[in-house]
């Protein structure tokens, strides 16, 4: 009898335990691809999110946080059915990750139903922080950098111009930003062209755009596809031809820029991160992100750093609370010194408000760089700015 005693308390104790270490425990399911074409982004979401943990230790508010992570393969089916078992199954306190906006959308819904935060890291379509009240994003929009390029363009005497965007919902954004930015400051849109998304083969599309005599092209394509972009860019001696070429800085990815080569010299492009930002922030962010993870930081990475510290601070301002509702309204207003510069959720549209930088790419210290030359400061997502 006594021995029965003592093994149903040692049981219970075993419960308890086990039960406050679960409480005491912060999951965060994480999103991103591993496979497939956007596996580069992807890999970048999840070493700019691990980095952070390793900078800034893994418990806050007196909580462990666990970060589970799983690959989307860039499938908005497989990412909501990851999410759902998150949701049901490991009971997660927020959603992260996030690349390419179908995969972002589709997980939008139950975001939106089970009230859990969903962190945007890696997807710049308008109208995602609009599919869920738990929606914060610390990426960047398209809309936010073309229309910032636009009016740079029109006022350096570009007057005739081509654009060139990938043809799915956030290059739509950035022809429909810039085109409209650029015909207000007196430029004509000579042609529009739109590339597919999956495994595009650019050379019949900048041949076109070579072939409409125009002083520019304004190129949007997702970060992953720079190297291709540039190799086919190269190849038609378009740079040679005199041709200015201009977009958002995902074509100039800090990644990839050095294997772009000397074709890549001379781009200017709006962005709202430069692995070449002077500042102390940034300065240990590049060097000891090279150091851990062997990669050159680049707008991806940043994002996802970011965005766990909004998370860190979320929960710290709930003292470690979890409700959905009370994290995303820490959420909002929330700003601090991120290696980009300056940055703020919005509290109305828990979009990001960032500096957005116009850059040319330079060698430098044999290296290529986004040099950044001009700065439009603390720039809302202009296509919810002025709603028309
Ligand atoms: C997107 O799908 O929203 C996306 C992906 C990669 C980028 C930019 C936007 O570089």
């Amino acid at each position: 009898m006594r021995m029965k005693v003592l093994l149903l308390a040692a049981a219970i104790w075993i419960l308890l335990g086990h039960a406050s270490s679960a409480q005491d425990t912060i999951k965060i399911g994480f999103i991103a691809p591993m496979t497939g074409q956007f596996s580069q982004i992807g890999k970048h979401l999840i070493a700019g999110a691990k980095y952070y943990m390793q900078e800034r230790g893994s418990s806050v508010a007196g909580k462990r946080i666990e970060l589970l992570i799983r690959d989307d393969g860039g499938q908005p089916d497989t990412a909501k059915r990851i999410a759902q078992e998150y949701i049901v199954n490991d009971k997660v306190a927020v959603l992260a990750g996030f690349t390419f906006t179908p995969v972002a959308l589709a997980v939008a819904p139950l975001s939106a139903q089970a009230k859990i935060p969903q962190i945007v890291m890696g997807a710049g379509t308008s109208i995602i922080t609009e599919r869920s009240p738990y929606i914060a994003r610390t990426f960047f929009t398209l809309p936010q950098v073309a229309v910032p390029l636009a009016q740079w363009a029109a006022k350096n005497n570009i007057k005739r111009l081509v654009t060139l965007v990938s043809d799915y919902a956030p290059g739509h954004d950035a022809e429909k930003a810039f085109g409209d930015e650029y015909r207000k400051g007196g430029g004509e849109v000579v042609a529009s062209i739109r590339v597919p998304v999956q495994n595009p083969d650019f050379a019949p599309y900048l041949q076109r755009a070579r072939d409409a005599n125009a002083e520019a092209i304004f190129v949007f394509i997702p970060g992953n596809q720079a190297g291709a972009f540039a190799r086919q860019y190269a190849e038609r001696g378009i740079s040679a031809s005199g041709v200015k070429l201009i977009g958002t800085g995902d074509m100039t990815d800090d990644d990839l820029l050095n294997s772009m080569g000397d074709a890549a010299i001379g781009i200017v492009t709006a962005h709202q991160y430069s692995a070449a930002h002077e500042s102390d922030v940034n300065k240990a962010f590049v060097s000891g992100f090279k150091k851990a993870t062997g990669m050159r930081p680049n707008f991806v990475s940043v994002a996802a750093y970011d965005g766990m510290h909004l998370i860190y601070e979320a929960l710290n301002k709930t003292g470690g609370e979890t409700d959905g509702d009370k994290l995303i309204a820490a959420m909002k207003g929330m700003s601090f010194e991120s290696p980009r510069g300056p940055i703020s959720i919005d509290p109305e549209t828990r979009d990001i408000v960032q500096n957005v930088y116009i850059r040319r790419v330079e060698r430098k210290d044999g290296e290529l760089y986004n040099i950044e030359f001009d700065t439009f400061p603390a720039v809302k997502d202009p296509a919810k700015a002025n709603p028309n």
